[in-house]
């Protein structure tokens, strides 16, 4: 069968090289895919042109298509895929909404009684301070709309508070401001097909620019896998509490949810809470989990559109995903600076946010590779990643030396 996937990032990289391992698979598509994906026929199409990939998936019979990034969805390509009879792993243009507004999400999670956090959401900017002014610190600031990451403040002081509003602000916005919860930070995926789910492995990101947590919010910069602290029954809670009602709740809404469903989780003394959905498999925890996942993820998207489910087997040893980004990332990408990646690498490299020219590898993006080394612990995946990464030559990246660092230390820095 023919499989389309669409994105460029590297969590799209991930899928591709784990999608081109079906043994069900002649052809992987990427469009429009990126330099460093291999053995796979890149399309060039942008993921935002809806119209020329439904062409495209019609022209070329595609049997498959999965979709990886969150703004397609926003737009409406499962919808139009769907209204053409073509097989897509992805949910609606409603359904995505459960990502695209964090009011919607917010709205639904206390409908449905999914544990999360209190909110209000504003429009204008002085009933936000009147609000913030009878809540506690650290409160946390989000602005509604697709941000990649990047639109939230956890704000530790109320001046910090009152400047992510005022700049929130400075233009017409909707705010979400919500209860900040303390505790150790996961994310569940899990494929839903409306009804049922199949969630795959635990894994921790770390979401600040700096090591120790410090700088601003981004899209990630490493994760890890497993994630020891999260038990069987940790997950067995956020699937029973969390995803399922979160599912039920989208279907009795008339938007049931269809694709990767990404839960950001916080585990907190009264037990696991919502932080956020996201539509769509994270970006690097793609990265970080389909190396160890053993089973045909092909097989296990097509059983699942089908009402069964498969039992997905899982390699026992640690992932480790180290992001390399560029140096002013988040708030700006470097384009154009040399990388120099040594062959006899064993990590896999997963590009994020490269290009080709003259036969250079050169950065295109915030974040650039996503470097993921195998260990029988996570001490020794660390070991290998960081090795690698090491000998990746540019001077114009940075990356974070701490990913896995909090499998050690909790939150509260105590020793688990
Ligand atoms: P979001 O885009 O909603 O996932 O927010 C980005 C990051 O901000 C999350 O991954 C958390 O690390 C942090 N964050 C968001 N909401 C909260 C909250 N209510 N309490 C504590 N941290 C939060
Ligand atoms: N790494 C978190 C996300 O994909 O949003």
């Amino acid at each position: 069968m023919k499989v389309l996937i669409i994105g460029k990032g590297g969590r799209e990289h991930a899928l591709a090289w784990k999608v081109k391992q079906s043994p069900l698979v002649t052809e992987v598509f990427v469009a429009p895919g990126n330099v460093g994906i291999e053995d796979c026929t890149l399309v060039p199409i942008h993921d935002d042109n809806i119209l020329r990939l439904a062409d495209f998936a019609e022209q070329e019979k595609i049997d498959l298509t999965i979709v990886g990034p969150e703004s397609c969805l926003a737009i409406g390509l499962v919808d139009l895929f769907e209204k053409r009879g073509l097989k897509i792993f992805g949910p609606s243009q409603a359904a995505a909404q459960i990502e695209s507004s964090k009011d919607f999400a917010k709205k639904l999670m206390h409908k449905y009684n999914v544990p999360t956090s209190e909110y209000k959401t504003f429009d204008d900017k002085q009933k936000a301070i009147e609000y913030l002014n009878t809540r506690t610190i650290p409160i946390v600031i989000k602005e509604d709309g697709l941000r990649a990451g990047k639109g939230v403040t956890v704000a530790l002081t109320r001046e910090g508070a009152l400047e992510a509003l005022e700049n929130a602000f400075s233009e017409p916005n909707r705010v979400v401001i919500e209860d900040y919860l303390d505790g150790f930070e996961f994310s569940l995926i899990a494929l839903a097909n409306g009804e049922d789910i199949i969630a795959l492995e635990v894994a921790q990101d770390h979401k600040r620019a700096f090591d120790n947590d410090e700088g601003p919010n981004t899209g990630g910069m490493g994760v890890y896998s497993p994630v020891d602290k999260i038990t069987p029954s940790i997950v067995q809670d956020t699937i029973d509490l969390i995803m399922k009602p979160m599912l039920k709740g989208m279907k009795a809404e008339g938007m049931p949810f269809k694709g990767f469903l990404f839960a950001g989780i916080m585990l907190t003394d009264k037990g696991v809470k919502t932080i956020e959905f996201n539509a769509r498999f994270g970006d690097p925890e793609a990265e970080g989990i389909l190396p160890r996942m053993k089973t045909d993820l092909v097989e296990v998207i097509l059983n699942i559109l089908d009402h069964k489910i498969t039992a997905i087997e899982w390699d026992n040893r640690y992932t480790v995903a180290v992001v390399m980004a560029s140096e002013n990332y988040p708030y700006s990408s470097t384009i154009g600076a040399e990388v120099e990646i040594p062959e006899d690498i064993e990590s896999y490299i997963f590009h994020m946010g490269t290009k080709k020219e003259d036969d250079k590898l050169l950065t295109a993006g915030g974040r650039v590779l996503a470097v993921v080394a195998y260990g029988d612990t996570l001490e020794e995946a660390q070991k290998n990643v960081y090795n690698d990464v090491q000998q990746i030559k540019s001077e114009k990246l940075f990356y974070r030396k701490d990913i896995g660092a909090k499998m050690c230390y909790d939150n509260d820095k105590n020793k688990i």
